[in-house]
């Protein structure tokens, strides 16, 4: 036997080997620092990826992965470890470490849960989801009840969400979770992908519509109504009726969320619960404007909340702001598609609502179903007390100012005479063009708004193919700080002669 021959037989069975420990292989999560080993046998599982992974190509159309091409991920140089600077690496805890292979096929859930044990073991550590990796990573909760404060999640790479029912159980609400932290900061120039199409197009009719929808009649009464009829999912399997939010943080202090895009969420985008203390800068959320219920940024019992320099396109709300929201400011956003920034709505089903100093202020709103609202429902009780709405740019807006507080998403809610509370609440610099109504302001009988100013209001008709409607007011009373196009005639100048007295239980205390 020649040398020649040899060799190639050696090489041969070494390549026989590499393809049976591949096999075997498939998505065994590694632990330690042995993940440079696994590299070899992970470049041969992604060519398997067009065969195991169609749905990844299915209804996914819209998102841009980096790893939509089958080729291998980039191998990364052996001796040089992965680190953002300034740190040492005692303090980065990379998935890869921990077993994730970034391939988009296999589960990584059970590394990024082991990174974050040891990341919450070190204050101010990082833990890093490098670039160049697709991770597919099932529902997880990072809990921070026994995590040391201020850690890191560095996003590079890329989050995807699974996409069979079977990861999602009977459903849950949310996909990726922070709990109890003090300190967490989600940053980085990575996505976060819900592929949410699958669930988009599932029982559409449980989801509620938009009430305000209701106020936007098409000019051919030959809407597709039939629009929302469920198509069943590609892979067979019915997704839960329950939808999870992407990334949501609850009970936290000091939460910041930077530079990361979150796109194509099953239901809401990004959510704080209870946080003190949030900050949300130049990050993006982008999904399709007919994607149901997917609001941008949600926000509830939060207090000390900054957000600006964001781009919000979305199928529902861009921000939702809910009762518990106090001192709350919110600045240079671009928010559409999407239905606009609200507060609420709020008071549902007989509950005590409370939110104070909100301000939104130089926002750019672009084919949106609102511009700035407030929505309740009646029969609620507590306030909202001191929004400014300032300097809003709005374009191709159907309803840019409403204020709604006979909110319903059903075919009918029964009149009822408790209300939320609203008072001092300012529109001001709010310009641009409209499809349907340019302001609509409807306040409870029994409980009306006081002390609505509207201040340089300039809103023109852009003709489409919807009824026109004029300036709408109920029992809305405050000011006019100069003239209005167009001529808002409707508001009352002043106070209620017989504004009712909010007995106790109805107040809200700060
Ligand atoms: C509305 O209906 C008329 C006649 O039925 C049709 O000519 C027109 O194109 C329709 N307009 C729109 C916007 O669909
Ligand atoms: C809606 O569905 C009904 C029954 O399935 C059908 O008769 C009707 O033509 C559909 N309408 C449209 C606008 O597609
Ligand atoms: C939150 O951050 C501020 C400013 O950095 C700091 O003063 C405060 O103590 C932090 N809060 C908590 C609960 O750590
Ligand atoms: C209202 O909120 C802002 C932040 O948006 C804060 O600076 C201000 O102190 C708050 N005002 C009151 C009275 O709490
Ligand atoms: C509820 O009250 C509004 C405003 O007063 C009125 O227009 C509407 O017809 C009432 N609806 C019902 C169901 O009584």
């Amino acid at each position: 036997m020649s040398a020649f021959s040899f060799r190639s037989l050696t090489f041969m069975m070494f390549i026989t080997f590499l393809i049976w420990s591949s096999q075997i292989d498939t998505c065994n999560a590694r632990r330690g620092k042995h993940w440079r080993q696994s590299r070899a046998s992970s470049a041969s599982l992604y060519k398997k990826k067009g065969k195991n992974h169609h749905q990844h190509h299915g209804n996914n159309g819209k998102s841009k992965h980096k790893h939509s091409s089958p080729k291998a991920p980039p191998v990364p140089e052996p001796n040089i470890p992965p680190s953002p600077p300034k740190q040492s690496p005692s303090t980065v805890f990379n998935v890869l470490d921990f077993g994730a292979r970034g391939d988009g096929i296999c589960d990584d859930t059970k590394a990024f849960q082991a990174a974050w044990a040891a990341a919450c073991k070190v204050e101010a550590s990082t833990m890093m989801v490098p670039s160049e990796f697709t991770f597919l990573v099932g529902p997880v909760s990072f809990s921070g009840s026994n995590c040391n404060p201020n850690i890191v999640f560095q996003l590079e790479g890329t989050i995807i969400a699974p996409m069979s029912s079977k990861a999602w159980g009977s459903g849950l609400l949310e996909w990726l979770e922070f709990t109890k932290m003090i300190g967490i900061t989600v940053q980085g120039t990575g996505t976060i992908d819900g592929r949410g199409s699958v669930w988009w197009q599932e029982s559409p009719y449980n989801d509620p519509l938009d009430d305000e929808s209701k106020l936007i009649i098409p000019l051919n009464n030959t809407v597709e109504e039939n629009s929302s009829i469920p198509i069943s999912n590609s892979l067979g399997g019915k997704m839960p009726s329950i939808k999870p939010t992407a990334l949501r943080f609850y009970g936290s202090f000091n939460v910041t969320v930077t530079s990361i895009t979150i796109q194509n969420s099953p239901q809401c985008h990004l959510k704080f619960d209870f946080c003190t203390g949030v900050s949300v800068f130049n990050m993006n959320v982008i999904s399709p404007g007919d994607s149901p219920n997917t609001d941008g940024i949600h926000l509830q019992g939060s207090k000390d909340v900054l957000i600006r320099s964001t781009n919000l396109a979305c199928g529902d709300d861009c921000i939702s702001i809910q009762t518990g929201c106090t001192n709350v400011y919110i600045h240079n956003v671009n928010c559409g598609p999407g239905h606009g920034i609200s507060i609420g709505g709020l008071g549902k089903d007989g509950t005590r609502a409370c939110v104070s100093n909100i301000t939104v202020r130089d926002i750019n709103m672009h084919n949106t179903m609102n511009g700035v609202r407030i929505k309740t429902w009646q029969g609620g009780s507590g306030s909202v007390q001191g929004v400014l709405f300032s300097n809003i740019q709005v374009s191709e807006v159907e309803l840019p100012i409403v204020i709604d507080q006979y909110y319903c998403d059903k075919r009918q809610c029964k009149n009822q005479t408790s209300a939320v509370s609203l008072s001092e609440i300012t529109f001001e610099k709010i310009k641009g063009t409209y499809t349907v109504k340019p302001v609509h302001l409807a306040c409870s009988d029994n409980l009306p708004c006081v002390d609505v100013t509207l201040t340089d209001i300039e809103l023109k008709p852009q003709q489409e193919q919807y009824h026109m409607y004029d300036v709408f007011c109920w029992q809305t009373f405050g000011e006019l700080n100069s003239p209005t196009v167009p001529p808002i005639g409707c508001l009352h100048v002043g106070k209620p002669s017989n504004n009712r007295i909010q007995n106790d239980h109805d107040l809200c205390y700060t």
